[in-house]
């Protein structure tokens, strides 16, 4: 996701493994590695003379993007860090991530309260990668602003995002019952190429889900959780259907 060509900021760098690769990638463009904490701080810095890439990668000790120049870089990875932590970031990071051409966030939990801020503060969702390592890693890549060819738009309020997702889930698998907001945002890796690893997705929240509903008793208090949760169930069970027809088309 990220352009050979394009100066990168890896933010939460800690190890520095995502710099070191960029580096053997393309050595000759800005990288730069922000780390916190002082121990991945100095862990970062010996791993960058380690791979005798001091003259390539620069670590930077700050919060977020606050070590970074308006139009230093063009594009910010920011992987590893909750949902919030990221949230948190770009907003306190404005002026710098005004001026990026891209993001790529790999949000370690709540995905989909990211997407959501994300597509209510006029980012473009522009594609949406998913990697299985042990668990399944859901990564984003977005852009400031609202772009036409983006997998999903921006939207001005939750209402209009509503709607907006509603459509794109009709247009997308012939959806055309109601889907709360939430299950449609964590659903939206479904919507990046791969069916193979969506319907994988798909399977392990099925798994999920199921787990939960027999670990809730069957008693009067928690009755429209689980009719919540089996409906959900049932969103997916349809889901995964679709898009095997899908790919058998
Ligand atoms: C779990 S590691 C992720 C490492 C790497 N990005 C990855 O994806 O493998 C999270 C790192 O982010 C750092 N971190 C947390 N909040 C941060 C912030 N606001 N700014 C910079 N670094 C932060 C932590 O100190 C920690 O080293």
């Amino acid at each position: 996701m990220v352009p050979p060509d394009s100066g990168v900021v890896d933010v939460g760098t800690d190890h520095a493994t995502v710099p070191i690769q960029l580096a053997r990638i393309n050595p000759n463009r800005k990288i730069i590695g922000v780390e916190y904490n002082l121990r991945p701080y100095h862990q970062a810095v010996q791993k960058i003379v380690n791979a005798g890439l001091e003259l390539v990668v620069e670590i930077r000790k700050g919060y977020g993007l606050d070590c970074v120049e308006p139009g230093e870089v063009e594009v910010a990875i920011i992987a590893g860090l909750g949902s919030a932590t990221t949230a948190e970031i770009l907003r306190k990071g404005k002026r710098v991530v005004q001026g990026l051409s891209r993001l790529v966030l790999g949000p370690m939990d709540y995905a989909y309260k990211l997407r959501q801020y994300l597509l209510l503060n006029n980012y473009s969702i522009q594609r949406e990668l998913l990697v299985h390592e042990f668990r399944w890693y859901e990564i984003i890549q977005a852009h400031p602003g609202d772009l036409e060819s983006a997998l999903v738009r921006p939207y001005p309020s939750l209402s209009s995002l509503h709607a907006g997702m509603q459509r794109l889930f009709a247009r997308e698998f012939d959806y055309h019952r109601y889907l709360p907001l939430q299950t449609m945002l964590e659903l939206v890796p479904l919507l990046g190429e791969d069916p193979e690893k969506a319907s994988g997705f798909l399977e392990d929240k099925k798994n999920n889900l199921n787990r939960i509903l027999q670990n809730i008793p069957e008693v009067e208090s928690t009755r429209i959780r689980r009719r919540e949760l089996r409906s959900k169930l049932e969103t997916l069970w349809e889901l995964k259907e679709k898009l095997c027809g899908l790919k058998m088309s």
